[in-house]
């Protein structure tokens, strides 16, 4: 055993644990058929962005598409490199350009499909672009960015607000004070 004393602890007086809990609410629904006929052609225009995918390496497409409040869809794709981690996905590379258009706009709806999933569950954001999607929440004031997920055939999930797929996020608020 080591003698070292456990520094950290001295300046606590109380000791109390307690447990948090995060709360994930999503929707599942058994087709796409059951949306609104907008979110329908925001499915159908991510679906085809799919096709537009450079993904030479994973032979993994996806495709977004983002629904601005003005009416815009902007749609991406992911976009490989043989130096792996310079490739984008599909979510930022829809987002990021919908932004670089209007720095001002507001993203309302983005539609992520991945045409060729096996899988009978849509495929979710990884980490890097949840990261990026709440950072548009915070770039919007808090207005909700809502998530439709979908494979061909198979249920749409979706999410009210982006960020909820990020809880205990890391954001802005830890940079400034
Ligand atoms: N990919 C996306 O574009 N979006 C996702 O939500 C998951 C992963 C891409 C990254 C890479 O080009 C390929 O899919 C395999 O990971």
């Amino acid at each position: 055993m080591s003698g070292r004393t456990f520094l950290f602890l001295t300046p606590y007086t109380r000791t109390m644990s307690s447990i948090g809990n995060v709360h994930l609410e999503y929707i599942s629904h058994s087709s796409a058929q059951e949306l609104p006929e907008a979110d329908q052609a925001l499915l159908m225009a991510a679906h085809e962005a799919a096709l537009r995918a450079y993904a030479p390496y994973s032979n993994f497409q996806v495709g977004a598409a983002l629904r601005m409040r003005d009416g815009r869809v902007v749609t991406g794709s992911n976009q490989e490199n043989a130096s792996y981690p310079a490739g984008t996905c599909a979510e930022r590379t829809a987002l990021h350009a919908a932004m670089a258009f209007d720095p001002h706009g507001v993203a309302e709806t983005m539609a992520i499909v991945v045409p060729a999933a096996t899988a009978e569950r849509p495929v979710t954001p990884c980490g890097i672009c949840r990261q990026a999607l709440l950072e548009q929440e915070v770039r919007q004031k808090g207005e909700p960015l809502r998530l439709l997920m979908a494979v061909p055939n198979g249920p749409v999930y979706e999410v009210r607000r982006a960020s909820q797929l990020l809880p205990l996020a890391f954001d802005g608020s830890f940079l400034n004070g």
